[in-house]
């Protein structure tokens, strides 16, 4: 999680910073901050917390107020700069990134698990002002360094004056202190180092967190440090440094140093890879990223069919019905497609499915059992948007161990889970950018439709005509918002497919509008939870199988006669005029089969504007990241 970017260069490398922390958002912004070096070679830290745009104004003020060089064309400067999301202390600007310790600044991706066995000791030299595990790497840093430098000279040397040779020796030896520091600590990190030792220059370490070195679009001699090329301009140069390589960048070059077990060793020059041109994400004229990706549901469901790779869906399928296990596992909204693809599967292939989460899924006995046995007959699909997320590639990388053929379905096939797959499907919905995922969600599910049924191709017409219709369909869901906004519950019910919808929907309300909210089984709901529900309850019965629709509907009876309001969605429309539902919301009446995919639509529709109701962001609610990189 979290972003950093960090600049040498010529101009405004501030203003790059800050345009680079933009692009990094998607990995967190509960704070920001930026370090760059004053006239006096001093580093100035601004943090702050929210947003970068927050930070922008900030430093903005500070870098005139330090005079910072940056005015000047011909003035150089060295940048870091990073984005948070929390993990060690709570979002405020005293735990924003870069923290500085003596002469050290440093930005942070990523978790140090043994920090508080060096925090406890160092409290006797240092003043931490954060809760982090960050800060405890600049101040390790800073002890390294001063023993270091300490052992380079005697006293009768500094009265002499070795300015020079000192000049030249600070280098060498923060590398050699980055390298040491480096030994000592366990957990992921990427670092960006500043030094006021060392000005203008940034030092740059990975044990593991992506980290890309570079130049910034076509000015050759602006180097960039990153730990997303989303960071970066068209035409960037990159190169993505190896797990213990050291980078330096500064007016001159790049070089990388290799960690050899006998200090830093100079590499030479990097192999540059340039970057593919992008179009920035547009809003196209939506007030939100998350209006424009729902309103994109129907044309992603046509590009997932139209990507569909008909020799590898066969493959795949063949596979499935022959696998002695099958596991689906992923994060929060792949995972409910999840429960969808277990439903697909199971009704449509007649094998059973374990679909779990994914940072439960490897800890669980039953998949050492599995991969024990056979590897080879172990199917284990796994669903990720974004193909980054930490704890869905860690489970993939367990089973792929073990020798499990491992399947993706993403939207990225250029990711870590596509790179380590078998068979990577990729469902082609298009960039999605709102932290709360939409347009992915039925996409994925369709993915496992096609993977497991025999959908006629050439009937899905009214299938996307009915998805455009729904994610359109705003006056009526407006109304429900404006009936419902003053609630502080609202429940989710549905059997099989339709408890896996009722588990998204929840999901959507939950994370972009903070309503409390839970989804259950609606059978289940007369075994405890039915004690919650009172007058100023809200039921939403998600009813889309003929097979289950009386069963569902007796819970609406059961939640009705304790005074809850009732929202139904369906497409049996005979419900509409049943007393005990408040409100109908209609699925027409496409293939069976696909109804679960299209009756989440309304209730994306229904969070979105209670989040906006509520005058939040549903782009960016609290507390979350689009992208989630740490376990
Ligand atoms: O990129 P992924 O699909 O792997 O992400 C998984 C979850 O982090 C993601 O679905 C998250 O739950 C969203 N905020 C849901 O809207």
């Amino acid at each position: 999680m979290c972003g950093i970017y960090g600049e040498v260069g010529r101009g405004d490398v501030l203003k790059n910073a800050i345009d680079g922390l933009k692009a990094l958002e998607y990995r967190g912004y509960d704070s920001a901050g930026i370090a760059f070096f004053n006239e006096l070679q001093r580093i100035k830290v601004t943090k702050q917390k929210g947003m970068v745009a927050s930070l922008e104004a900030k430093a903005g003020v500070d870098r005139w107020a330090t005079r910072c060089p940056l005015s000047d064309p011909l003035d150089y400067n060295a940048v870091i700069a990073h984005t948070r999301w929390a993990t060690h202390g709570k979002p405020a600007s005293k735990n924003s990134h870069p923290f500085k310790q003596g002469r050290f600044v440093v930005a942070h991706n990523g978790i140090i698990e043994n920090y508080k066995e060096f925090k406890t000791e160092l409290e006797n030299r240092f003043i931490f002002q954060s809760e982090t595990d960050s800060e405890v790497i600049a101040a390790l840093l800073e002890e390294e360094y001063s023993k270091l430098w300490d052992s380079q000279f005697t006293v009768d040397e500094f009265e002499e004056g070795f300015i020079d040779i000192l000049t030249r020796e600070n280098k060498d030896m923060t590398l050699e202190a980055i390298y040491n520091v480096s030994k000592k600590l366990k957990g992921a990190y990427a670092l960006a180092i500043l030094s006021e030792d060392v000005p203008n220059t940034i030092f740059a370490t990975t044990n593991n967190p992506p980290l890309i070195v570079g130049s910034h679009g076509d000015a050759t001699s602006t180097f960039v440090v990153t730990s997303d090329e989303a960071a970066l301009p068209a035409n960037s140069q990159i190169y993505r440094l190896k797990p213990g390589e050291i980078a330096t960048l500064d007016d001159n070059a790049i070089k990388i140093y290799e960690s050899t077990g006998e200090g830093v060793a100079p590499k030479g020059d990097p192999l540059f890879q340039p970057i593919q041109a992008k179009q920035q994400p547009s809003k196209d004229g939506y007030p939100h990223f998350m209006k424009k990706e729902i309103n994109e549901i129907e044309k992603s469901l046509r590009a997932t069919l139209e990507s569909k790779d008909t020799e590898q869906f066969k493959r795949v399928n063949e596979f499935l019905k022959t696998a002695d296990t099958i596991y689906l596992s992923a994060c929060g909204t792949a995972y409910h497609a999840c429960l969808l693809g277990k439903h697909y599967i199971e009704k449509n292939l007649g094998k059973q499915v374990v679909a779990e989460v994914a940072s439960e899924l490897r800890y669980m006995e039953h998949v050492g059992v599995a991969l024990e046995g056979d590897p080879h007959k172990v199917a284990a699909i796994f669903v990720s948007q974004s193909g980054e997320t930490a704890d869905t590639i860690a489970a993939a990388e367990l089973f792929k161990k073990q020798g499990a053929k491992i399947i993706t379905i993403t939207n990225n096939p250029n990711s870590t889970l596509a790179n380590l797959s078998d068979e990577v499907i990729n469902i082609n919905a298009g960039k999605e950018v709102a932290v709360a995922a939409t347009k992915s969600f039925t996409s994925q599910a369709f993915a496992f439709n096609l993977l497991t049924g025999d959908t006629c191709v050439n009937c899905l017409e009214p299938f996307f005509a009915e998805a455009k219709r729904l994610q359109e369909n705003t006056t009526q869901i407006k109304e429900l918002v404006e009936k419902y906004k003053k609630v502080k519950n609202i429940f989710f019910i549905g059997r099989l497919a339709d408890y896996a919808t009722s588990k998204e929907a929840s999901l959507k309300l939950k994370e972009i509008s903070y309503i409390h909210s839970e989804a259950y089984q609606a059978g289940e709901l007369k075994h405890g939870t039915i004690a919650l529900i009172e007058s100023k309850s809200v039921v939403c019965a998600i009813i889309t199988d003929p097979k289950i629709k009386d069963k569902t509907m007796n819970a609406v009876y059961e939640v009705k006669a304790r005074g809850a309001k009732t929202i139904v969605i369906s497409p049996f429309t005979e419900l509409k005029d049943n007393a005990v539902v408040d409100d109908f919301i209609e699925i027409r009446n496409v293939m069976h089969d696909l109804i679960p995919i299209l009756s989440v639509i309304p209730m994306f529709n229904f969070a979105y504007y209670f989040s906006k109701q509520r005058g939040i962001d549903p782009d960016k609610p609290r507390n979350l990241a689009k992208s989630v990189t740490v376990e």
